[in-house]
């Protein structure tokens, strides 16, 4: 029986979504163990796109779909995501979507203190996605968080939602200049969003020991990517929770030796959304033409998104912080036509070599890739179905960067669809 994480590699939208929703036909349970509505993980099945911002992407395979108590959510988003699904013929209801009973919740306040605080940071803030993420992980850390438990239980709630919202409107109005938030309108608004979602809400721990203890094969789906992890990441340009492999486990409440294996999804060039340094960005018409051909635009802000070329320092990073077992590498196809193909393999600092990925963003920021270059391929090979029929350069790229990495490549995508996807050496066979 295998159980296998999914992690980003990069800095998110690696196409996480794409891979976790073809995995999943081989998976009993698919459970997203941290993150939010920060995330967006696009599916595309049947020619149709879906956007997942909450619920697992295992839900159009119709398996179960867990949210982990390392996940924040708003139940606002949860209950738009669930009632789209369900418009599109996509069943959403206790069978199959159960919710973590010890899962923060993000509530009005920590939306309005995130965007508040961006727009006084001006030009230096960190471009996050303006949905209430770190304060509400910061509420969750200093212990003032309000979790679904609370949110069955109206006392308990109300008199928690007075109490922060006082302090919360202090902060918001003395010194983000910032609107308040009114308890009462929120404790009405939250008894309908406990009222939708008290069927699904159980111990998803005690849920997956169980599925496990039966055979079940289960598929972790991290959010984000590791360089936006708050450890491990180009702090401060990161997301609030720990999105690295290791995480799974607290995220989902299960051991390390449940873990059979971690795929890492690797974009086969690097995008970034938001601020923070980006060592082998493009500047040039090169990355103009990858922006446009690989679409590369936010799936949750629709913001555009920044491009360079692969980094191997940075897959490197990711290979150990994760204890990745394979690679899947996506968006080939849009590499296509490209003349030649940098990879970039170390980082040069002050006339230094650097192998490894620095913690000083001072550093970070004044390294310049040291790059390879490689031959680029003419051909369209988003209709390949396997990788012998690749031009010969596209199988080198490949095989480069396994090499670089270390690490066997198992999947590789060259569309957006389903089915457009080789999988060399499937994770759960
Ligand atoms: P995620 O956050 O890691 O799930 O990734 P996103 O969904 O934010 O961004 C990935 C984007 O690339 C989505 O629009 C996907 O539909 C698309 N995509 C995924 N794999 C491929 C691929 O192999 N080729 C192309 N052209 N697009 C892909
Ligand atoms: P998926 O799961 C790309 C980025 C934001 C910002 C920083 C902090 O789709 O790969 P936050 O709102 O989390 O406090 O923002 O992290 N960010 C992402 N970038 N993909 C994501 O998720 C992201 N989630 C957060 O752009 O730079
Ligand atoms: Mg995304």
């Amino acid at each position: 029986m295998s159980n296998i994480v999914i992690v980003g590699t990069q800095w998110g939208d690696e196409g996480k979504g794409k891979i976790v929703d073809l995995l999943a036909e081989f998976a009993d349970i698919v459970v997203r163990f941290q993150g939010g509505n920060n995330a967006g993980h696009t599916m595309v099945v049947n020619g149709e796109q879906i956007i997942s911002h909450l619920i697992p992407s295992g839900i159009l395979q119709k398996k179960t779909c867990l949210i982990g108590n390392g996940m924040v959510v708003d139940p606002g988003v949860l209950k738009e995501e669930a009632d789209y699904l369900i418009s599109k013929g996509v069943p959403v209801g206790p069978d199959n979507l159960r919710i973590s009973e010890r899962t923060h919740l993000i509530m009005p306040y920590h939306k309005q203190i995130d965007l508040a605080r961006e727009k006084m940071k001006g030009d230096k803030k960190i471009g996050t996605t303006g949905r209430g993420i770190g304060p509400a992980y910061e509420d969750k850390a200093t212990r003032r968080g309000v979790r679904f438990v609370d949110l069955l239980e109206p006392n308990t709630f109300s008199e928690k939602v007075r109490t922060l919202s006082d302090e919360k409107n202090f902060y918001l109005s003395h010194y983000l200049s910032s609107e308040t938030v009114d308890a009462d309108q929120i404790i009405d608004e939250y008894a309908k969003y406990a009222e939708r979602f008290a069927p699904h809400v159980t111990n998803v721990s005690v849920a997956i020991a169980q599925a496990i203890r039966d055979g079940k094969q289960v598929l972790f789906e991290g959010a984000q990517g590791t360089h936006l992890d708050i450890d491990h990441g180009t702090y401060p340009f990161v997301t609030s929770s720990s999105t690295v492999a290791g995480n799974a486990c607290c995220g989902a409440g299960v051991g390390p030796k449940d873990i059979t294996g971690v795929i890492g999804i690797v974009k086969a060039y690097t995008t970034r959304v938001g601020a923070g340094p980006f060592p082998a960005e493009l500047f040039d018409q090169v990355g103009d033409t990858i922006q446009k051909k690989g679409a590369e635009f936010g799936a949750t802000t629709g913001r555009r998104r920044r491009c360079g070329w692969l980094d191997t320092v940075m897959l490197r990073n990711s290979a150990r912080l994760n204890g990745i077992t394979g690679l899947a590498i996506t968006k080939l196809d849009v590499l296509g036509g490209l003349e030649s193909l940098n990879i970039c393999t170390a980082y040069q600092y002050e006339g230094e070599t650097l192998n490894d990925f620095p913690a000083s963003l001072n550093v970070l920021s004044r390294c310049e890739p040291v790059s390879e270059t490689l031959p680029g391929w003419a051909e369209d090979i988003s209709g390949m179905r396997r990788t012998a029929d690749f031009p010969e350069n596209t199988r080198n790229y490949l095989r480069r960067i396994e090499e670089l990495v270390g690490i066997p490549i198992q999947i590789v995508s060259v569309g957006p669809a389903r089915e457009e996807t080789i999988v060399l050496n499937n994770p759960f066979s």
